[in-house]
């Protein structure tokens, strides 16, 4: 697949259904989605993978953060996906490299990432919701102090008959802005 039409075809998807991509190749698409922009080299990441029953654990806590007339849905949630990877990120300290750099080059590393399963076959989306601060859910995900949880990529294999035109773009003109001749010449 060309990037451009990886970039145009690439849809968040909301029905997965088995299989999913095995741990092994889980981490041979995470290894090359690390060579998207990270300033410094700092990797300020790492992945929690749910599967099978690890799900439904994760549902509880979901329910047990939720409210009380949300709660079996919130348990149910995570079985939309056979593979929910938790997207922690895990900002460095001592560097130079400010958080919100660290926390962009993580969405990088995500975007990347669905691409690149994009590419290979497999669909996903990346879910946030209510829960993400929660105690009983950073503590089911095992979530260390200093560290945010950004939601869940969910992974596995595209509904066969979903959506797969090319995505309409937008018009982006009105988002570009051209520094006129007086500037130019007052900061000569
Ligand atoms: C940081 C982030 C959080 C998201 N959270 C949710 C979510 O909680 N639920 C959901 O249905 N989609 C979520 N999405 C997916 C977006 O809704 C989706 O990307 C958007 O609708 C555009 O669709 P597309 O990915 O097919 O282009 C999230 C996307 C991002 C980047």
């Amino acid at each position: 697949m060309e990037l451009t039409e990886a970039v145009l075809t690439r849809r968040s998807q909301q029905q997965l259904t088995d299989p999913a991509p095995d741990d092994e190749q889980f981490t041979r698409l995470l290894r090359t989605a690390s060579a998207a922009p990270d300033h410094g080299r700092l990797r300020p990441w790492r992945w929690v993978l749910l599967r099978g029953g690890q799900r439904a654990r994760l549902g509880r806590a979901l329910a047990a953060a939720g409210a009380d007339d949300a709660q079996a849905r919130a348990a149910l949630k995570p079985l939309r996906a056979p593979l929910l990877a938790s997207i922690v990120f895990v900002p460095r300290q001592n560097t130079k490299v400010p958080r919100w750099e660290q926390l962009a080059a993580t969405a990088a590393l995500v975007h990347c990432l669905e691409l690149l399963l994009h590419d290979h076959g497999w669909g996903s989306i990346w879910r946030t919701g209510h829960g993400l601060e929660s105690p009983a859910v950073h503590d089911a995900l095992r979530i260390r102090p200093g560290e945010q949880l950004l939601g869940w990529l969910y992974i596995g294999t595209p509904h066969p008959h979903r959506s797969t035109a090319p995505k309409p773009v937008r018009d982006v003109h009105d988002t570009i802005t051209r520094l006129g001749a007086s500037i130019e010449s007052s900061a000569a």
